[in-house]
């Protein structure tokens, strides 16, 4: 819990906010690995129009990894990404609703790649 108000401490400072989360990670077992492109195969699993997975996508790059590298959705349930974490990253980024939404069906594609 004490590192995790830290972190969020330092995301209070943008350019200490990468750093610190990569300290985080490197202390931790949680892998991180690169946000996949928009491609056919993670298409095979989107259920969602190919434009609002590619700004889910374009969104992550721009937002969402200011702060952390990719953190693979397949290690969260569904209704957690929807539920509980996009919820309050959405906000963290400030996106609205529609954003929210375009990131979400990105994900929901993307945790059901092979890493
Ligand atoms: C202002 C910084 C910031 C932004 C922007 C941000 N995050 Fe996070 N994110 C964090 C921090 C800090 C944690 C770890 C602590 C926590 O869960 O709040 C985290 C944790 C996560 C987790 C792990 C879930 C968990 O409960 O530990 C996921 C998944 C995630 N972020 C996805 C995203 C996505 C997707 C976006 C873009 C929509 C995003 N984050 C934007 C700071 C940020």
């Amino acid at each position: 819990m004490s590192v995790r108000l830290d972190i969020s401490v330092a995301c209070i400072f943008r350019r200490t906010c990468a750093g610190a989360v990569v300290l985080l990670l490197a202390g931790s077992c949680a892998p991180a690995w690169n946000a996949p492109p928009v491609s056919t195969p993670l298409m095979a699993f989107a259920q969602a129009p190919v434009s609002r997975i590619e700004r889910g996508y374009q969104i992550h790059q721009t937002q969402c990894a200011k702060c952390h590298p990719f953190e693979d959705p397949a290690n969260y349930a569904p209704a957690e990404l929807a539920g509980e974490i996009m919820p309050v990253m959405a906000r963290k980024s400030k996106l609205d609703k529609a954003d929210e939404e375009a990131v979400l069906a990105y994900l929901l594609a993307a945790r059901r790649m092979p890493p």
